[in-house]
């Protein structure tokens, strides 16, 4: 695959009005966008601006069609047995607090995660433990930051209900052994969620293979719109719980004292959807699949390999996480010795358009266990060149020299 056709793909890459190069590396917080995506974004806006579902006329058909196809196209995509399976949502965050508020879990339950986990997977089990009384418990990380399946074994040992785990690190890029993970769990009677933000843009996920039993991820990670995420669930499980956001389209029917919810998904989607972001995220799956993890993948790993072969002897710099760039798929996240992240990232910034992440990636518990401020964050996807790489490090190199 050619990538400077692929940058063309992009209009991001053709249409800044900023003179300074354009360099960025920050997806892993948020991608940028093919053109098919805002095509698809504006195909609702400008010819089928209406509600899906609700009304009896042309364009609400339109509207009801197409987010049926992005729920098929979803299912296919992570393959789900049913498009049932798939439930829109704003972004993961929402998929973890719909599982965290709609599975009953209560005093008595224990909810595993890992010592990684991005606020969007600590603070709604955190809420729980207040609010119901849950138990949570931390499988620590083995010393290369790596996940310690010997731990979690000894855990769910003790009973658990939930696991909930982040597939892949925002914070070094280093992804779980999902499908050990789950048959372990499930081998001791629990459930397992996995917060699939970061894993998602970057491999192939097959949650029946993997016999998982929830998936939340965000779509603009992944080149959709932002505002909208989808939530896999087994349906036997989507319809045994109770929904924790209802209102408008949730309900067959309502008398003043009582409800009837309509199935599954729709039970869980309630108000009026994001049906712009559906149709985007339509358009960015199929574009994903067009460019193929194999390239995704490829790509990132060069880059991992050469940025980490080029700083990895800077003075007093430390890299989180192993020290292999192929295990840490796009991201290099760094540390330097008495120096500010910010400071670093904006230099970066201003001396050369550089974008990087920096301070502590929403991953709080992990940096204020380990009593540090923060780290810089270069996080790559298949559209980055080594050239763009190459400027990242030589400016880098420049600002070790002056700091
Ligand atoms: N989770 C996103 C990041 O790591 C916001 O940048």
């Amino acid at each position: 695959m050619d990538i400077n056709k692929i940058r063309q793909d992009f209009p991001y890459y053709s249409s800044s009005t900023s003179k300074k190069p354009q360099i960025y590396l920050d997806t892993a917080c948020q991608s940028l966008r093919p053109q098919v995506v805002i095509d698809a974004i504006n195909q609702y806006y400008v010819i089928e601006p209406a509600c899906g579902g609700r009304s009896n006329h042309h364009l609400s058909a339109a509207v009801s069609h197409r987010v049926d196809q992005v729920r098929e196209t979803t299912a296919k995509f992570f393959h789900a047995s049913r498009k049932e399976e798939i439930i829109f949502t704003r972004n993961t965050t929402e998929g973890i607090n719909l599982v965290a508020n709609s599975l009953g879990l209560k005093s008595g339950d224990t909810i595993v995660i890992s010592d990684k986990e991005h606020n969007s997977n600590l603070i709604p089990w955190q809420m729980l433990v207040k609010r119901e009384g849950v138990q949570l418990k931390v499988v620590p990380s083995l010393p290369d930051n790596t996940f310690d399946l010997a731990a979690f074994e000894k855990i769910l040992a003790g009973g658990v209900r939930l696991v909930s785990i982040g597939m892949t690190s925002n914070l070094d890029g280093v992804t779980v052994p999902a499908a050990e993970i789950t048959k372990l769990a499930h081998k001791h009677g629990a459930l397992v969620l996995f917060d699939a933000a970061q894993a998602a843009p970057h491999r192939q996920i097959d949650v029946k293979a993997l016999d998982i039993d929830f998936l939340a991820l965000s779509g603009h990670k992944m080149l959709g719109p932002s505002g909208i995420g989808i939530l896999y669930g087994k349906l036997a499980l989507l319809e045994k719980m109770s929904p924790f956001l209802v209102g408008g389209d949730t309900v067959a029917s309502s008398t003043y004292e009582s409800c009837e919810f309509l199935p599954v998904p729709e039970k869980y989607e309630a108000g009026l959807q994001d049906y712009a972001g559906i149709y985007g995220m339509g358009a960015a799956l199929d574009y994903m699949k067009k460019v193929g993890f194999d390239f995704i993948q490829k790509q990132e790993t060069s880059l991992n390999e050469y940025i980490t072969r080029e700083i990895a002897d800077l003075s007093g710099l430390k890299i989180l996480g192993p020290a292999d760039p192929k295990i840490r798929g796009g991201i290099v996240n760094f540390t330097i010795d008495g120096i500010d992240s910010h400071r670093v990232a904006l230099m970066l910034d201003q001396m050369a358009g550089v974008m990087v992440r920096s301070g502590q990636h929403c991953v709080h518990s992990w940096f204020n266990s380990r009593q540090i401020k923060g780290s810089v964050r270069a996080s790559t996807y298949f559209y980055n060149t080594q050239e763009e790489a190459a400027i990242f490090i030589e400016n880098l190199k420049k600002i070790r020299k002056v700091l």
